[in-house]
């Protein structure tokens, strides 16, 4: 597609919505990724045509060889990003540019090709616009799921010459089943997310395979979720499955991983420093080790740990545990500067804060 046609899009609404009744009953009791909207926004892809065939269309399974390459090597890849119906009554984006720049970010790594941001940006609208009903009121919002595969029938192995870009939209209420509790994490001390060099920078979905079996030790564990160390030396804190995690020192300073080609670059992430900073925070990003984590719990030089993410927003780390053993955090609860954080983060998504930095993204017309 030529960088100045704007891709159109077919609209063709489902015959067949879930009943209002259903959905409302649905509403009742949100988990995360259960219940899915009506519609669904695809875009297709070829060497010869580029991009083309936008639709909005019904929510339906889509047709796959037994050959389509995705289903061999594994070229995918994904963003989730939430519409919020704020308090004034608007329907809202959060940073939406963002999730477009670091799609494309992950298809380059990829070898998958870039999707023009306002493509993207155009896909999640529409979709957001027609199931806008699916927006739950009050604490729950619409996760949206941007994802895109290789579909050409071919089992050589190089870059798919054919590939399909969807959204998917799933009203969802807290990611963590004990809702605002502090999370339990389990330390991974044999497995690694990522080496430098590798993809742990970009959001496809091998990495999450690739952490699978780590999470499930977490769970036997009795943990939420896995951290992981680094590859080279199992030492340096990186991340968890699928948050980024910061750290509340006793002089009032914060302290997050730094970003370095294995940790995936987070929207929350960059958020809460932002926000942080502008609370007069000193915030760092810095390696940190797991035997500085200990000893700095154990201490008292460290008084809180957070987890963060689209779809988990801030989650106090309570306990940790590993193969030794396990340790807490400050008094085992979420402290006072996490939740100050969390607040001004959903203060802003929810339409409540005060949005300086110009981060919402209302859509119009809704
Ligand atoms: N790290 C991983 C591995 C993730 O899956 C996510 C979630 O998307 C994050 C960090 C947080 O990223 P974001 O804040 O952009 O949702
Ligand atoms: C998100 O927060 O959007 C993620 O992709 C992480 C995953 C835990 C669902």
């Amino acid at each position: 597609m030529p960088a100045s046609t704007a891709l159109t899009f077919d609209v063709k609404p489902n015959q067949k919505p879930l009943a209002e009744s259903d959905r409302l009953k649905a509403f009742e009791n949100l988990g995360f990724g259960t219940l899915f909207s009506d519609h669904m926004a695809v875009i297709r892809w070829t060497s010869e045509k580029g991009w083309h065939s936008g639709e909005i269309t019904a929510r339906a399974p889509f047709p796959i060889d037994p050959a389509s390459s995705v289903l061999h090597y594994a070229q995918e890849i994904f963003e989730g990003m939430k519409a919020y119906r704020a308090a004034d009554g608007r329907v809202v984006l959060f940073r939406p540019e963002e999730n477009a720049r670091r799609f494309n970010e992950s298809a380059r790594r990829m070898a998958m090709p870039e999707l023009p941001e306002q493509a993207f940006l155009d896909a999640v609208e529409k979709l957001v616009r027609i199931d806008a009903k699916w927006i739950p009121e009050g604490e729950g919002s619409l996760y949206l799921r941007p994802f895109m595969f290789a579909s050409e029938t071919f089992l050589g192995v190089r870059p798919s010459k054919e590939y399909i870009f969807c959204v998917i939209a799933s009203p969802v209420g807290p990611y963590f089943k004990g809702g605002a509790k502090p999370v339990k994490i389990w330390v991974s001390e044999n497995f690694t997310r990522a080496a430098l060099g590798g993809t742990g920078a970009a959001k496809c979905g091998g990495n999450y395979a690739a952490s699978l079996v780590a999470q499930a030790e977490a769970v036997e564990h009795g943990c939420d979720q896995v951290v992981f160390l680094d590859a080279a030396e199992h030492r340096w804190v990186e991340e968890l499955g699928g948050m980024n995690v910061f750290f509340v020192m006793d002089d009032g300073s914060v302290l997050t991983p730094p970003l370095g080609g294995t940790i995936l670059p987070g929207i929350t992430r960059k958020s809460l420093i932002q926000l942080a900073r502008d609370e007069g925070i000193v915030v760092e990003e810095k390696q940190y080790s797991f035997e500085e984590w200990r000893a700095d719990a154990a201490s008292g030089r460290l008084r809180e740990a957070f987890a963060c993410g689209t779809a988990a927003v801030v989650a106090g780390i309570g306990t940790v545990k590993f193969k030794g053993g396990e340790f807490q955090i400050g008094t085992g609860e979420t402290g006072p500067v996490t939740t100050k954080l969390r607040q001004a983060l959903v203060g802003i998504q929810r339409g409540q804060g005060n949005d300086q930095h110009g981060w919402l993204h209302p859509i119009e017309g809704i």
